[in-house]
């Protein structure tokens, strides 16, 4: 409503995403700031999107019980994460196809998140090779989606080594690609826009002269394992389906354990037997994730299932939680829950749509500053002072 009230009907501007004091604001600065289809391929879900909602309504049931009367005048958000300290409890997740929302959009994400003292992720299909986006320093991970060439893992996994990268991210959710409907009915073909959205490209020079006028961004760390006809955005998406392998399992998951000697972890676990099984294999976490409602329809929220796996192998995982994270105070509550950190996809995203790095970094200051008020007014002056006890509504 207040995003509606203020951003409703204005144009964008460059600067525009200063005055957005939350990420649903920053989300409607970002709508206006590129074309329909690169702003739906961001927003979208899957199907009928009712994991992308229930996400939402999954955090939105759960409800805090404050303390009072704490002295809460020496508060911080820092948290030890595998051993070393980051300013604040989240985590910038994997995106693909950054550079369709900013040129070099990944570089944007990972000197945000380094600015800030919280690690990035880099996503296998991102528009920019591993190696420039170590440029950024600060702490890197790496997602890692095993495609139909093992041969393409196998490389991303020796180059994230000599680069420095921190941990491995191998997302398991994958297997069977996502439809997403918003996305196709965009394009006539593959790689070719609809009428209306070559349309709404003109009416977005702005965008088409930051994006485009580089040329259509490649997806540039796989490259030499794609066919001519998928190397670059435009045609790399609609050949997803056939890139992405349906026979992963935990045979992979056996063989990246014995190739990367860093922290390994797995994005998508959502049973408490596959966390334990991860637990088995030698993986140092999961992170429980639905991929932000975009693939099973019908899948639970991550949040849900958070209790459960705290007790099943939280003594022996770092547990990690995304999917559907706007507010600091919903990070709060994943805390409390026992979470290890929370995991961003859309929120600074729409940062980097809105603002590029600036923007990015406008996401994870709102973000911070709700955390740390979040805390406060709870009566905590720490993360360490929050506990289950604290909520009412949350998942046993
Ligand atoms: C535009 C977009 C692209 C994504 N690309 C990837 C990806 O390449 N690899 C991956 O593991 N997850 C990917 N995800 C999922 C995110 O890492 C994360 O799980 C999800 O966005 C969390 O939900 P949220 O957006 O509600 O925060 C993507 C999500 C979005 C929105």
């Amino acid at each position: 409503m207040i995003a509606k009230r203020f951003f409703g009907r204005k144009l964008y501007t460059g600067k525009a995403f200063q005055r957005a004091f939350c990420i649903d604001e920053l989300r409607e600065v970002a709508r206006r700031a590129m074309p329909n289809f690169a702003f739906e391929y961001i927003e979208g879900g899957s199907e009928d999107e009712r994991a992308l909602h229930w996400n939402r309504a999954a955090l939105d049931a759960i409800r805090m019980i404050p303390n009072t009367l704490v002295d809460t005048s020496a508060r911080h958000q820092r948290i030890s994460l595998f051993g070393k300290e980051i300013n604040s409890p989240i985590i910038l997740g994997p995106t693909g196809l950054n550079g369709m929302t900013r040129y070099r959009g990944d570089l944007a994400l990972a000197r945000a998140a380094a600015a800030a003292g919280i690690p990035f992720t880099l996503s296998t299909v991102s528009n920019m090779r591993l190696e420039d986006v170590a440029k950024a320093g600060g702490r890197l991970w790496m997602q890692l989606y095993v495609l139909r060439d093992r041969a393409a893992a196998r490389d991303i996994l020796s180059r994230a080594e000599r680069a420095g990268y921190e941990a491995i991210v191998f997302t398991t959710d994958a297997n069977v690609f996502g439809y997403r409907e918003w996305d196709r009915r965009n394009y006539r073909a593959p790689g070719k826009l609809t009428l209306r959205n070559m349309f709404d490209v003109a009416l977005h020079p702005r965008w088409a002269l930051d994006v485009l006028s580089h040329g259509i961004p490649w997806f540039d760390n796989i490259v030499d394992f794609l066919p001519a006809e998928a190397k670059s955005a435009r045609t790399g998406v609609a050949y997803f389906n056939q890139l992405f392998t349906h026979d992963i399992s935990w045979e992979d998951v056996a063989w990246i354990r014995k190739a990367w000697p860093h922290k390994l972890l797995l994005k998508g676990v959502l049973s408490v037997q596959d966390a334990q099984r991860a637990a088995e294999a030698g993986c140092d976490g999961i992170i429980l994730s639905n991929h932000g409602g975009r693939q099973l329809d019908v899948c639970v929220a991550p949040i849900e299932m958070l209790p459960q796996m705290v007790r099943a192998v939280g003594d022996r995982m770092a547990i990690i939680v995304d999917s559907g994270f706007r507010r600091g105070g919903d990070v709060v509550k994943a805390m409390a829950l026992g979470a290890s950190a929370v995991m961003l996809g859309r929120a600074t995203l729409y940062g980097l749509a809105a603002g590029g790095e600036a923007g990015v970094s406008h996401a994870i200051q709102i973000l911070m500053n709700e955390i740390d008020r979040t805390l406060g007014q709870a009566g905590c002056r720490s993360l360490a002072d929050v506990h289950a006890g604290m909520l009412t509504g949350a998942p046993l």
